[in-house]
């Protein structure tokens, strides 16, 4: 069985889907910290997103990894990096490439291909797997997501104003719904669930009645 669950930054995906894998026993993946893995590497040797010529070069020499809940980005696990706020203010401008996200869909389908997973991104239910028996939207405001996002990095330090959060995942959002190869948008058939005013648990209660179903 596949599941995919989309939606905007903060919506809450990656915590949701994480947490319903668990209880289903199926495979979760999180494809933006695919991305985002991609993001830190190119960034760490100062490949800029127009440098296509280095970037393609650098996928050929690359691996990204899950194992037991982290992520390997060339045999090292990078869950803490690719959280960090310089990734989350770039990875949309790597995300948009198209022969980046045609590796990542490569590897993503494979992933998917044999057993039952819960798989969470932007275009999943309606570009990676579009045969998925389930399909989820999740939304909320910009403000309540500016929010969640405001709490997670202020929780690990960092220094930063609301508003400033709020504006990011604005303009990430806009650049992730309208670039030209697979947007993010709701697939045909998904489930929207407006998260605003639910918490967590509610979230799982309402996706699980219809996985039960
Ligand atoms: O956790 P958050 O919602 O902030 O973002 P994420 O799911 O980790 O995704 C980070 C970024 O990767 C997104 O803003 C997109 O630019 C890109 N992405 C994508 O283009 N397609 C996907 N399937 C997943 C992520």
């Amino acid at each position: 069985m596949q599941i995919a669950v989309d939606g905007p930054a903060g919506s809450g995906k990656s915590t949701i889907s994480k947490m319903i894998a668990n209880q289903l026993k199926f495979e979760y993946i999180d494809t933006g910290a695919m991305y985002r893995a991609i993001t830190l590497k190119s960034m760490n040797q100062d490949i800029r997103p127009e440098e296509y010529d280095k970037l393609e070069q650098m996928l050929h020499d690359t691996d990204i990894d899950f194992k037991d809940g982290h992520i390997y980005l060339d045999g090292i696990a990078v869950d803490e990096a690719i959280r960090e706020n310089k990734i989350n203010q770039n990875v949309s401008n790597y995300a948009v490439i198209k022969f980046i996200r045609l590796w990542m869909v490569d590897i993503q389908r494979k992933i998917a291909s044999n057993k039952d997973v819960i798989m969470d991104g932007r275009d999943i239910g309606s570009y990676v797997l579009p045969k998925a028996e389930l399909k989820f939207f999740l939304t909320a405001s910009a403000e309540e997501r500016g929010k969640r996002r405001y709490k997670e990095l202020t929780a690990k330090g960092v220094e930063i104003d609301l508003a400033q959060v709020i504006d990011e995942i604005k303009k990430r959002d806009h650049i992730d719904s309208t670039r030209e190869f697979a947007p993010l948008k709701r697939a045909e058939g998904a489930i929207e669930i407006d998260t605003t005013f639910l918490d967590i648990e509610g979230v799982i209660e309402a996706i699980l009645s219809y996985v039960n179903r």
